[in-house]
Order: C-alpha cells, then structure tokens, then sequence
C-alpha cells in the first residue's frame, strides 16, 4: 500500500456554536488533501453535533489523524515546541473567541489557540451567532487585530448555490483560501458574460 506524507499539518477544533456541519465537511476536505489533522471537539460540540447532525463524535473522530479530550492540557499541541502550520476553530462560539481574545487558557482548544498565536502561525476562526453584542464584537475585534483570520459562518449567495452542501462549502473555502489550501469547492467570481448580465 502506498502511504502518501502528508503536505501539511494542521490543528482542528470544533466548539459548541450552530453549524457544526462547517467542522466536518471542512474535515472531509482536509482528509481528501491528505492534510495531518490534530482534532479538537468541545463537549458542548460534541452535543451540537448529535443535535444537529445526529453524528456521534467517534464518527467524525475517525476523519482526523489524532484526537485529543479538550481537557487533555498536556497534549503535544498544548506546546509550541510541537511545530504546526496553524490551526482553525470550526465553528467558534462566542465563549471560546472570548477565552482567547482574553488569554485564558483553561481547555486544549483555547491553549492550541494561545500557543498559534504566540508562535506567530495562522489561525482561522469561524464564529458563529446572532445577534452580535458588543463584547462579541470587542473581542472578535481584539483577535483581528491579533492577525487572526474572522471567518464568520456567514455565505453568500453571487455564487448561486442550489442546496445547503453549496453554502456550506463557501465558508469551508474560505477558510482553505486562509489556510493556502487549493481547492473547487465554490465558484469564484468573474466578471459576467454577456447572456448572463
Ligand atoms: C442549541 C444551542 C445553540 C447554540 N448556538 C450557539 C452559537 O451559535 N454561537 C455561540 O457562540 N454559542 C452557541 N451556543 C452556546 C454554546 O454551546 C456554549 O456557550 C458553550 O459553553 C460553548 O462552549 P465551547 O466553546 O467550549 O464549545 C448554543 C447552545 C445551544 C444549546
């Protein structure tokens, strides 16, 4: 059998925000591009998942290369002596944007994320929840300006999707793009043809 090295390794969290469906088809793509995954799941995105899904968290589990308990705080990506090309938080709630906007690192998730942003490599969150307050935006505010990439879990539509998968796959390619991961998961824009102005 042949084993193929992986391009690029990568550190996955999925919390308990809605939209727990961007973490996994955002895990099915990395599987397909044969990306090393270091996977995450909260326990109120393990619910979410159920919920939502009605996906038990072994299943999603097993499109990742190495899984970690988020209280697990002495996982080799609890440290930035563990060398990874960044990490993306899929979908993000708003408790775990606050954990890391303010440094506190009490699970694995907000830990990974703490050590990406000392170590100076990417990382992507997709936050998720409506309406935003004001301390939601202060602290989405305070990751941007960190150098993170705020992807909200927010499609858009000049890509005319037909089915839920499209929009979904709008975000998860826009959180690749933010990664330098090739992919067709959407359509990019071009200028209208004559027949379709
Ligand atoms: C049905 C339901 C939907 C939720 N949706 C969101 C959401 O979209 N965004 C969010 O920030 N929190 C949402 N939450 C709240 C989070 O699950 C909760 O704050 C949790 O503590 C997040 O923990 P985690 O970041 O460790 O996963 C929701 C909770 C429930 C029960």
């Amino acid at each position: 059998m042949v084993r193929l090295v992986p391009c690029m390794r990568l550190i996955v969290a999925i919390t308990g925000a809605s939209g727990v469906i961007y973490g996994k088809r955002f895990l099915e793509a990395l599987k397909e591009k044969n990306v090393e995954t270091h996977l995450i799941i909260s326990k109120a995105g393990e619910k979410m998942l159920q919920y939502e899904l009605g996906v038990a968290r072994k299943d999603l589990e097993r499109l990742a290369s190495h899984v970690y308990d988020e209280d697990l705080l002495t996982a080799p990506i609890a440290s930035g002596s563990f060398i990874t090309d960044g990490m993306a938080i899929i979908p993000c709630s708003m408790k775990t944007v606050a954990g890391i906007a303010h440094g506190y690192s009490e699970n694995l998730i907000l830990r990974a994320a703490d050590v990406t942003l000392k170590e100076k490599r990417k990382l992507v969150i997709v936050p998720r929840e409506t309406p935003l307050n004001a301390i939601h935006l202060r602290n989405l505010l305070e990751l941007a300006m960190q150098g993170v990439a705020v992807i909200p879990a927010m499609p858009a539509f000049y890509h005319k999707p037909e089915k839920i998968e499209d929009l979904v796959d709008f975000i998860v390619g826009k959180v690749l793009d933010a990664l330098g991961i090739e992919h067709n998961l959407f359509k990019r824009w071009s200028a209208p043809t004559a027949e379709e102005k």
